[in-house]
């Protein structure tokens, strides 16, 4: 999600420092920007130039700890790991001028939680963006209990400045829209554990019979299911309610390395291509 978020600051004039793990993964980003946009010069909606200026605005950033010095943001969009964001945000913290926000774009995680690791937590604030980054519309702006109200309303005005919808959303497990998307595919993927219907009838269920526009299923293999399975754990330890317990096969398919598309197989499987180079979409076992 780091590179749609970059893809889309970019695109609306803002200087962008792409940073991740390891040189490699800021080169992949960088490609998968690049092929976003050429897909937008072939619908003619910008032009080559657009394209130039955008990929010219996004600055691949090996450091966190060099460099940082007229940072006015950083967006954090890391793994769904408690410990890998407190970490990354003591860093940001020591590095950042004491007037640059810190915002995570955390699905689930406290935001109270990641602004008590730095010592300005009156300037973290969640970010929370939905997948593809350029293309869904929301972003939920979530106060975590020492969020200064300048730091939410400038959050929320860039929001919209990027031509999305901000909703303003509680520091709570989940927030608002994991809290009830997710509950709803862990029912999905307990209906096909039962044996109730198979992987292809449960998406087709909720798209022809919900309008919505991915299956469950598949939306969670286009999320990644240990992204899935890590908003289960937080709702289910966060509220305590037993009716978040996350589903036995998705435990089981995250222990197998099976991630959704992001390692070529999930619910469906990925790794056939076929010859126009799209990835074939077919059902892989639901074991039990
Ligand atoms: N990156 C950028 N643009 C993309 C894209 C991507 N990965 N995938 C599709 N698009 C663009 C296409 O270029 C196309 O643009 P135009 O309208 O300009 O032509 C547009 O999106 C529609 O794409 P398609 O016609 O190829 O396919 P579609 O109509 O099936 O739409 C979809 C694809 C937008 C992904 C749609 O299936 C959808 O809305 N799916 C549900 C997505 C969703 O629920 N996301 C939230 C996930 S939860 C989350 O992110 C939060 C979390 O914390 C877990």
């Amino acid at each position: 999600m780091g590179a749609g978020i970059a893809q889309v600051c970019a695109t609306f004039e803002h200087s962008v420092l792409l940073n991740d793990i390891g040189d490699e993964f800021i080169r992949r980003g960088v490609e998968g920007i690049a092929k976003n946009l050429d897909r937008d010069v072939k619908k003619e909606k910008i032009t080559d130039t657009d394209k130039a200026s955008i990929l010219g605005r996004i600055r691949p950033q090996s450091s966190l700890t060099e460099g940082l010095g007229d940072v006015d943001l950083a967006i954090e969009a890391a793994t769904e790991n408690v410990k890998l964001k407190l970490d990354l945000f003591k860093t940001l913290d020591a590095n950042l001028q004491s007037s640059a926000i810190l915002a995570s774009n955390t699905s689930s995680i406290s935001i109270t939680k990641i602004g008590a690791a730095t010592s300005r937590p009156e300037r973290v604030v969640g970010m929370h963006f939905f997948n593809p980054v350029p293309v869904m519309k929301l972003v939920e702006v979530i106060r975590g209990l020492a969020t200064s109200n300048e730091t939410f309303t400038a959050v929320r005005d860039l929001a919209a400045q990027l031509g999305k919808t901000p909703a303003e959303v509680r520091d709570s497990p989940g927030f608002a829209a994991n809290r009830i998307l997710v509950p709803m595919v862990n029912e999905a993927i307990y209906t096909v554990y039962e044996g109730v219907a198979s992987i292809e009838a449960v998406d087709t269920v909720m798209k022809l019979g919900a309008n919505h526009p991915m299956g469950p299923l598949t939306l969670a293999d286009f999320v990644g299911l240990d992204t899935v399975l890590a908003v289960l754990d937080v709702l289910h330890e966060g509220l305590g309610d037993p009716k978040y317990r996350a589903c036995p096969l998705l435990r089981q398919y995250v222990a197998a390395g099976w991630l959704g598309k992001k390692t070529g197989r999930g619910f469906y499987d990925y790794r056939a291509t076929v010859t126009n180079g799209a990835a074939a979409q077919t059902a892989a076992p639901a074991s039990r």
